[in-house]
């Protein structure tokens, strides 16, 4: 049997999918042929990754949500099978580095516990509960979760963000485990460093919390960053995760379920 990577006729929902990382997911899967719910809070740059997925010749839906909220995401997957008539990958993407103001703090408060834990855990869950019925009626689906590299080991800074993206992982894993005798695999991404609104924020907490980077613009605190841990010695992009989140909601990924994939151009090797 040929496994295919072309996603024509399939529809996924991307989390968080107007600007950065999410953005890069949905034009590469769009790109494959996939109809693209984009799934945010943030209408006007959705909208426009909407009109650029829809200059591209396939389809795309903006719809509102909060990923904080199960009634939120249960609307997302209703708009999205009233839309298209099915839902084949759902890509839990949406996320948080802190609660409004992190990026001033030293450490963090209990409003940025609650933030990411709220957005980039509870989301997933949400997105997934929602998801679930229809996936295992149908015997089909792909759930593919984004977490980080900074969810594999925990390390001083800013430990709420990266405990949020650790609990993701084995959340992952949890779902995977329910869902793989129905047919639905459940996998995580873990990127490395890519330059995204959300990492200017950690560049900007990095500045007002760090003597050693108070000279530097947030630009260069990331490119050192970069330099000092890449061994592939280049930033990632929005793109190389979308090509790694198509890889794995694709029927060539059929045999894999409960991994979490680096994406990181090396930083952790495991
Ligand atoms: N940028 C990186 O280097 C990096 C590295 C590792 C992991 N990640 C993860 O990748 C994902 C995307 O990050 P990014 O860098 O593109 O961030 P970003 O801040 O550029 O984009 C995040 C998107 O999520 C949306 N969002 C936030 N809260 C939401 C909510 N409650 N409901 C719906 N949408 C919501 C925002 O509106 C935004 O469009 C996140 O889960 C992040 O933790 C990023």
């Amino acid at each position: 049997m040929y496994l295919t990577m072309d996603f024509e006729g399939k529809t996924a929902v991307v989390t968080g999918g107007a600007r950065g990382i999410g953005r890069g997911i949905a034009l590469e899967l769009a790109a494959l042929g996939s109809n693209v719910v984009i799934a945010d809070m943030a209408e006007e740059s959705a909208r426009e990754v909407v009109a650029e997925i829809k200059a591209g010749g396939t389809r795309s839906y903006y719809c509102e949500t909060d990923v904080t909220q199960q009634w939120s995401t249960d609307d997302m997957v209703e708009a999205a099978l009233e839309e298209y008539g099915q839902l084949d990958v759902l890509v839990n993407n949406a996320g948080v580095g802190g609660s409004s103001g992190f990026t001033t703090r030293k450490k963090p408060l209990v409003e940025d516990w609650q933030a990411t834990f709220d957005v980039n855990v509870y989301g997933m869950v949400n997105g997934t509960q929602s998801v679930e019925k229809y996936m295992v009626d149908r015997g089909y689906g792909k759930i593919v979760n984004i977490s980080s590299i900074s969810g594999r080991v925990g390390r001083s800074g800013f430990a709420s963000y990266a405990a949020s993206k650790a609990a993701a992982i084995n959340v992952s894993q949890a779902w995977a485990y329910k869902l793989a005798s129905h047919g639905i695999n459940v996998n995580a991404v873990c990127p490395g460093l890519i330059w995204t609104p959300l990492w200017q924020d950690i560049a900007k907490w990095r500045k007002a919390t760090d003597e050693q980077n108070a000279g530097m613009t947030p630009r260069q605190i990331f490119q050192q960053t970069v330099s000092e841990s890449v061994p592939l010695g280049r930033e990632q992009t929005p793109e190389d995760i979308g090509k790694a989140v198509a890889f794995l909601a694709s029927d060539r990924a059929r045999s894999i379920t409960g991994q979490a994939l680096n994406v990181d151009g090396g930083i952790r090797m495991n």
